[in-house]
């Protein structure tokens, strides 16, 4: 297959390596806005350069990968929609409910296959804790407990473009539960702290946060964030039900440090997302692979994104107004 790349920055150089690692991509052509870019990676990877978005298209890609800024997202989906080409694209779509709602819309009338890339959907361990949910091993679903804690904060030119802690970081999140859990998210309280770096607050996004979040059946979401563990990079779950509760993400890596035992091995802690879910995005490339040879529809669809995408919207207005905000209201 080839796949076109737009976007090989830090994470599409990333994509690039592991698509010329499956076996079935035989061909790469990678653009990126910022020509050294590209060309050290085609360089790497034996790729070819594009020079723009058009010559991408005019390469006749069989598939399309959108890992630039996320301001240029849903542009470039649409362009890829238009060319009746399967896209992957980075999440999230974008920070702009109407234009992801636009773009779903679109998407849907086309028929064209869009998968958005949230890969902890293909993580292991939450991979599990839904088939648990679903095959109703933990029984009603009581309570649930998610930590999103990164290592190091990122630099402030990045803080300015992400869209801030809910709509860059939390969306993670707020994808992931309802599948897990197959309740949609209704309500959410949530607050926030600068307590790492004046950047965040320069910027009107916070650094540290905590947000409860209101299942339709009632289960309750206590979520944390922050941008700063000096530990590593930390993302964890439990869910506590009826029949069990069961957690993931608590394996001997995890950065946060037993005060009763040793650590086990002297095992070193994630400290990156890659490290994290190495496996991960590897699998959801070879899903998309599927997606674009017919076999199978989005995992991760836009009009999964919107929802995800609302909830982030319903958390920005509870931190500002200090009061629950119900996901409905959020248009
Ligand atoms: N799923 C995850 O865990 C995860 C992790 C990190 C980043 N992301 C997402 O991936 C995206 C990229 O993040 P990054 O950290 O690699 O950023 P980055 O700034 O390192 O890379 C972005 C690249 O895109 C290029 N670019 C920007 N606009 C372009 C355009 N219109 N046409 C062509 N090239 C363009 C830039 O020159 C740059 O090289 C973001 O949307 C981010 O939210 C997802």
């Amino acid at each position: 297959m080839h796949i076109g790349i737009i976007g090989t920055g830090r994470l599409g150089s990333f994509r690039a390596r592991t698509m010329r690692d499956l076996a079935d991509v035989t061909n790469l052509t990678l653009y990126d806005r910022n020509w050294s870019k590209s060309t050290a990676v085609a360089h790497e990877l034996e790729a070819m350069v594009a020079g723009s978005v058009e010559e991408v298209i005019d390469a006749k890609p069989d598939a399309l990968l959108i890992s630039t800024s996320t301001v240029d997202h849903a542009t470039l989906v649409e362009t890829g929609v238009e060319a009746g080409l399967p896209v992957f694209c980075e999440k999230p779509i974008s920070l702009d409910l109407a234009a992801t709602e636009r773009l779903m819309q679109q998407v849907s009338a086309s028929g064209v296959q869009v998968q958005v890339g949230f890969q902890r959907r293909f993580d292991m361990g939450f991979r599990m804790a839904r088939e648990k949910v679903f095959n109703g091993e933990l029984g009603r679903i009581y309570l649930v407990r998610m930590v999103g804690h990164d290592h190091e904060p990122p630099p402030e030119s990045f803080i300015k473009r992400s869209g801030g802690m809910y709509k860059d970081m939390h969306i993670h999140e707020f994808d992931l539960i309802p599948w897990i859990v197959g309740q949609p998210i209704v309500e959410v309280y949530a607050s926030g702290s600068v307590l790492v770096d004046q950047a965040f607050q320069r910027q009107g996004d916070v650094d540290t946060t905590a947000a409860v979040l209101k299942l339709a059946e009632g289960a309750l979401v206590v979520l944390t964030g922050s941008r700063h563990n000096p530990l590593g990079y930390d993302v964890r779950m439990e869910l506590h039900g009826s029949g069990d509760s069961v957690s993931v993400g608590w394996d001997k890596r995890a950065p946060i440090r037993p005060l009763e035992t040793e650590r086990e091995g002297g095992s070193a802690p994630y400290l990156t997302f890659f490290d994290r879910f190495n496996d991960a995005y590897r699998a959801e490339l070879v899903e998309f692979l599927r997606v674009a040879r017919g076999e199978i529809e989005s995992p991760s669809t836009v009009k999964e994104s919107w929802q995800s995408l609302r909830v982030a919207v319903a958390a920005e207005m509870s931190l500002i107004d200090h009061r629950p905000v119900s996901v409905n209201s959020v248009v």
